[in-house]
């Protein structure tokens, strides 16, 4: 049995409305397992190691729901664009490079570099549909001491003769090739099985991908009712769908028992759509940053939040410009604002408590017990040392927190830890 606390100023969410703040506390470990937080070391607890952080914050791990690994050598360039017109210009073509294991190398280096470095202790990621480079990012990913989830790409329609599988048959061929050739290499990483969007995929795609997924039980992540564009574009594509996420549901790839799934974005999940959600138990990745750069929209989270929907933070990198789930709790908070503002006066605007709990513990939860320093849950923490952040001002550990979350800026971590290891 290995135990350990973490002594300094914490921060973490049990609920929706409220940040729990404990000073000069204890974080308790046990064999990576969270022992719940406590103002004196416990008894027992004795000889425990007790890494002692000062002043420094600590809050859980930061979840990130949806993000592209290949697209991560553009973050912060080609905005100028939506949805379908990006892809085509921007996206697929640089994600075709990622045939060329050279370039997923240099590529995927910086890219697991830098996730290892920021806040996150958790992540749903796309890589591309080249199999040799997403076991590369997964051999990467592993070695940060991170958990993860890592999804090869499945596309057979609608895309560039460089970047679309050849067949239904094809696709699914190399999904099981990548299944098996990783099949008990990993400790911290896990597949997710990832058709990247409806209009990327046939029918019968969907229904071999399908058919895998009851096999397997494989979680899935995709993406939903983002653009208008792209929301037009399914309705001719599957004329009998009742809305975009009857276009998964359809083939049994949208949530429901033994199939957790990420829907990233859902800006135009109607009513139809967010009953389903909520009756198949899908998780929301809700990317504000993303929504913004691509001229989305803003996704009603208030109305989602409501009706008690699962709904965790995605950065999009590279729809999103960052790679700062801080700087998506901040966007997230924006943006409801202008939602309120500009389109419904009834949607009162996030709190700083709501996206953080949809940062940590709403994300979390697709991980299992993730995302709190409730007593059970998987320990991931962040220290974050904010001394270089100068102010004359006496702040509380919620003013601190929220400054590091509108300042959005990684320079603060001071250390990470994921299940209870140091990374
Ligand atoms: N829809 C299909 N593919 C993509 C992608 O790579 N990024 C985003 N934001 N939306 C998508
Ligand atoms: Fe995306």
């Amino acid at each position: 049995m290995t135990r350990f606390a973490l002594k300094g100023q914490i921060c973490y969410s049990e609920r929706l409305d409220k940040i729990t703040v404990m000073e000069n506390s204890y974080l308790l470990c046990e064999d990576g397992i969270c022992c719940g937080v406590e103002e004196n070391l416990p008894e027992g607890w004795e000889n425990a190691e007790v890494k002692d952080y000062g002043n420094r914050l600590i809050i859980p791990g930061l979840v990130d729901l949806h993000m592209h690994a290949p697209q991560y050598g553009f973050c912060g360039m080609g905005m100028d664009m939506e949805l379908l017109e990006w892809l085509d210009h921007q996206v697929f073509p640089e994600e075709a490079r990622y045939k060329d294991l050279d370039y997923a190398e240099k590529g995927y280096s910086i890219f697991a570099e830098n996730l290892k470095k920021g806040a996150t202790t958790r992540a749903c990621i796309f890589s591309s549909l080249h199999v040799p480079a997403t076991e590369l990012l997964m051999e990467k990913l592993e070695a940060t001491g991170l958990k993860v989830m890592v999804g090869k790409v499945n596309m057979d329609r609608n895309s560039p003769d460089i970047l679309r599988e050849e067949s239904p048959e094809a696709s699914e061929a190399a999904t099981r090739q990548w299944l098996a050739d990783i099949a008990g290499r990993f400790k911290r990483v896990q597949p997710v099985l990832t058709p990247r969007f409806i209009p990327s995929c046939t029918d019968e795609l969907m229904e071999r991908l399908s058919r895998l997924q009851k096999e397997t039980g494989l979680p899935v992540q995709s993406h939903l009712s983002e653009n208008l564009g792209e929301i037009a574009w399914v309705k001719e594509l599957c004329p009998w769908s009742e809305c975009y996420g009857d276009a998964y549901d359809h083939f049994g790839m949208f949530g429901g028992e033994g199939c957790s799934t990420i829907m990233a974005h859902c800006v135009y999940s109607g009513e139809q759509e967010q009953e389903l959600m909520k009756e198949r138990g899908v998780w929301i990745a809700h990317c504000p940053t993303s929504n913004a750069d691509l001229s989305s929209g803003i996704a009603p989270v208030r109305t989602f939040l409501d009706k008690g929907l699962k709904v965790g933070l995605g950065t999009d990198v590279s729809g999103g410009s960052s790679d700062s789930v801080f700087r998506v709790m901040a966007s997230a908070i924006q943006m409801s604002k202008m939602y309120w503002r500009l389109a419904d006066e009834t949607k009162k605007p996030l709190t700083l408590e709501e996206a953080f709990y949809m940062a940590t513990k709403g994300g979390g939860s697709f991980f299992g017990k993730v995302g709190s320093f409730e007593p059970g849950y998987e320990l991931d923490a962040v220290v974050l040392d904010d001394s270089a952040l100068k102010t004359p001002m006496q702040l509380t550990l919620r003013q601190r927190l929220e400054r590091i979350v509108y300042l959005s800026d990684d320079r603060q971590i001071f250390a990470k830890f994921v299940a209870g290891e140091a990374v």
